[in-house]
């Protein structure tokens, strides 16, 4: 129990169900990657519960790497830009890549990075998201594995944040709209 959790709304998605789906994804992957050198790429920091509960349901042998990412503001630009604070520490020539992201939105982030990684050569780059808002899309864009598609609601919880906070609830939720504010 959080002492915070008279801050949340309502909760979308539970401990339970995420914990199910993250073994599902991991037998599924596991499967798909069977004998390939595969690389988890975790976006920061929103990946970062998702991909440590990802990669214990993975069974077969795989590295992990990380970049941060930060995407200008969607006022001040269309061009879909987004700025790199951290790139990967690894080579990813000859690797099979799975960017792993805590959800797709517009689809900016992921479409930047499919782009820019491709540069550098790897067998296969595909994405896993645990959560999908297909009805934001501005990019053309997929995930190969999608955990679970939500409706057009800010989401807390489970590595997402609002204002950096909530990041640590073991569920994902909405929260009460006086806590959407910066002040
Ligand atoms: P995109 O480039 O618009 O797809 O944005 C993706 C990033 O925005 C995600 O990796 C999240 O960090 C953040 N984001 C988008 N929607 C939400 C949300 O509902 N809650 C928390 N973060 C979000
Ligand atoms: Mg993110």
């Amino acid at each position: 129990m959080m002492e915070f959790e008279n801050e949340v709304e309502k909760i979308l998605i539970k401990k339970e169900q995420i914990e199910q789906k993250t073994k599902e994804l991991g037998e599924i992957i596991s499967r798909d990657y069977a004998e390939k050198e595969l690389i988890l790429i975790g976006i920061l920091k929103g990946c970062v519960v998702f991909l440590s509960d990802l990669m214990r349901n993975i069974s077969i042998h795989c590295t992990i790497d990380f970049m941060d990412v930060s995407s200008y503001g969607a006022s001040t630009t269309t061009s879909g830009a987004v700025r790199i604070l951290k790139d990967l520490d690894d080579n990813i020539e000859g690797k099979h890549v799975l960017i792993v992201e805590d959800i797709i939105d517009t689809g900016t982030t992921l479409k930047y990075l499919i782009q820019y990684l491709s540069n550098r050569k790897p067998l296969s780059i595909k994405t896993v998201a645990l959560f999908d808002k297909p009805s934001r899309r501005v990019s053309e864009i997929r995930a190969d594995y999608v955990g679970f598609e939500i409706p057009n609601e800010f989401i807390i919880g489970y590595g997402l944040d609002f204002d950096e906070k909530y990041r640590n609830l073991p569920y994902v939720g909405v929260l009460k709209k006086e806590f959407y504010s910066n002040e």
